[in-house]
């Protein structure tokens, strides 16, 4: 992460808001996001000049660490980073605290009060408190309970609850989650997080879609035939065995980070750009999507999970060997599917889509396929001529291509692909902030924008019930295909394209 004040660019491309007096509160804070995100996004928010100087960060979990432990941990895991900033490490650890709490113990709640009106008086920080659940999602319901039980969701302008996923396992679950939570406050505090929508590149659709003309027009069935959206990892269940078994690629990853994905490059354009009315955008294009067959899901959904690869010198586990995971286990590490949106604008357009992991390559991206040419004058150097892509690369190498046809040089008439490209490395000189600086900031300024609403996630549980359905009751119908590591996932992908006469992009 580069520092703001040796880069000039950056200082003048940004328009910042600002964050006011601001007590964040971690629950679960011993835990691996806490180090591997969240405090790393506070310090690059801190080296960006964008927190106030009254902010202070309050870890809690059960482990009986000092403040000074506290520190210690965050400062060992931030090494790198704090190497040559250790100046601003010094400043900005001074913020941080550290009070052992179980949520579940009421006397452990007088103390958690107490601690934050001590940081109130010596942050100066006015009563201002976003509590961050980073714990086991089974603690979200109760863990709301216990701050509105101890008063201090009270107040809906100075206090916000952030939830990370999952949001429930299931639409019923999902919904009893939303009916308690919104008991302990108001919709408005309530904040559920969902990574990507931090990542600029999915905010950047929003952009392109909305602040150029000539992209309107052609945005629907008309003009394009079919739409594809991906997130591929390399990496495999690494340590998240415990949790990974029960939720699979399906809950880890197609009902949020996809299926936000498919809302922002699907739904209509809003009326103004303001919080609730991109959320009910979102909602409303979740609430006309399906799977391509409800009634028999396994026509238009593969489910796979990777086997062993790599080679001998690096071999890779199959996900049944890896530390943790049950030898029978049939939980899928891949997901395919295969979605219509029921509304004028995307009537028959399919929508694909597919993630998992220990894939060929680390990639996310929307690939949008127009319709073809309708007569073909020319002869195309690839045989005949390839359809126009507009490619959205959410990650790696950020940024959009389009892919046309033009002449090939010589004395015929040939025709041949060539691509257009925006890079934000070259444009901007800079690589975009982690999901995280944006999505914590957010929820300290009280914008909302970029987190799910309550009825979206519920749109977006729904969506997958017959799936989750099948899954619960015949698994067997949706049986789990094999795929060897560091390839692009199981043949019955392939086939679920094949039947509609069309390919998987594998750049
Ligand atoms: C998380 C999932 O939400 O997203 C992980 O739980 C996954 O399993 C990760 O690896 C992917 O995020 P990114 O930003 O690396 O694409």
């Amino acid at each position: 992460m580069s520092n703001p004040t040796t880069n000039p660019l950056r200082v003048g491309l940004r328009q910042e808001r600002v964050i006011a007096p601001q007590c964040l509160i971690i629950f679960g804070a011993s835990g691996d996001l806490t180090q591997r995100k969240l405090v790393p996004a506070l310090f690059e928010l801190y080296k960006q000049r964008r927190l106030p100087s009254e902010f202070a960060l309050l870890g809690c979990a059960r482990r009986p660490w000092s403040d000074e432990e506290f520190r210690n941990r965050m400062a060992n895991a931030l090494k790198k980073e704090i190497a040559n900033h250790s100046l601003e490490w010094a400043q900005f650890s001074s913020g941080l605290f550290y009070e052992s709490i179980d949520l579940q113990r009421s006397e452990d709640l007088l103390k958690l009060g107490t601690r934050l009106e001590e940081i109130d008086r010596i942050r100066a920080t006015h009563g201002n408190r976003t509590f961050y659940f980073s714990v086991s999602p089974k603690f979200y319901g109760s863990g709301c309970r216990a701050l509105a039980s101890a008063g201090l969701l009270n107040d809906p302008k100075r206090s916000r609850i952030v939830i990370e996923k999952p949001f429930g396992r299931d639409y019923g679950s999902a919904q009893a989650l939303n009916q308690l939570v919104q008991s302990c406050g108001k919709e408005s505090q309530i904040y559920r997080i969902d990574h990507y929508l931090g990542k600029e590149t999915v905010q950047n659709i929003l952009v392109l879609r909305f602040a150029n003309a000539i992209f309107e027009p052609i945005w629907n069935r008309n003009y394009i035939s079919s739409i594809q959206i991906t997130a591929a990892e390399t990496v495999g269940v690494e340590d998240r065995a415990g949790y990974y078994e029960s939720a699979g690629a399906l809950r880890d990853m197609v009902q949020n980070h996809l299926t936000q994905m498919l809302a922002i490059t699907a739904m209509e354009p809003p009326g103004h750009f303001d919080p609730e009315a991109i959320r009910n955008e979102k909602a409303k294009v979740l609430q006309v999507a399906r799977l391509a067959d409800e009634a028999e899901p396994w026509n238009c959904c593969v489910r796979g999970q990777y086997g062993k690869g790599g080679s001998l010198k690096d071999p890779i586990l199959a996900y049944k060997d890896e530390p943790g995971v049950d030898a029978n286990s049939t939980t899928e590490t891949y997901v395919a599917l295969k979605l219509f949106i029921d509304n004028w604008r995307w009537q028959g357009v399919p929508f694909y889509m597919r993630t998992g992991k220990r894939l060929a390559k680390r990639l996310s991206e929307v690939v949008l396929t127009f319709r073809e040419a309708p007569v073909h004058l020319f002869d195309s150097a690839g045989g005949s001529p390839t359809a126009n892509q507009l490619i959205l690369r959410i990650q790696p190498n950020e940024g959009a291509e389009f892919h046309f046809e033009v002449k090939s040089p010589g004395s015929g008439m040939r025709s041949r692909p060539v691509e257009m490209d925006f890079s934000y490395d070259e444009s901007f000189g800079e690589p975009s902030d982690e999901g995280y600086v944006r999505l914590l900031a957010d929820a300290m300024l009280g914008d909302p924008t970029l987190f799910t609403r309550g009825d979206e996630v519920e749109a977006a549980w729904r969506l997958y019930t017959p799936i989750l359905e099948l899954l619960e009751n015949n698994p067997w119908q949706l049986p789990i295909h094999k795929y060897e590591s560091r390839t692009w996932g199981p043949a019955e992908s392939d086939a679920l394209l094949a039947k509609d006469r069309l390919l998987w992009r594998r750049p």
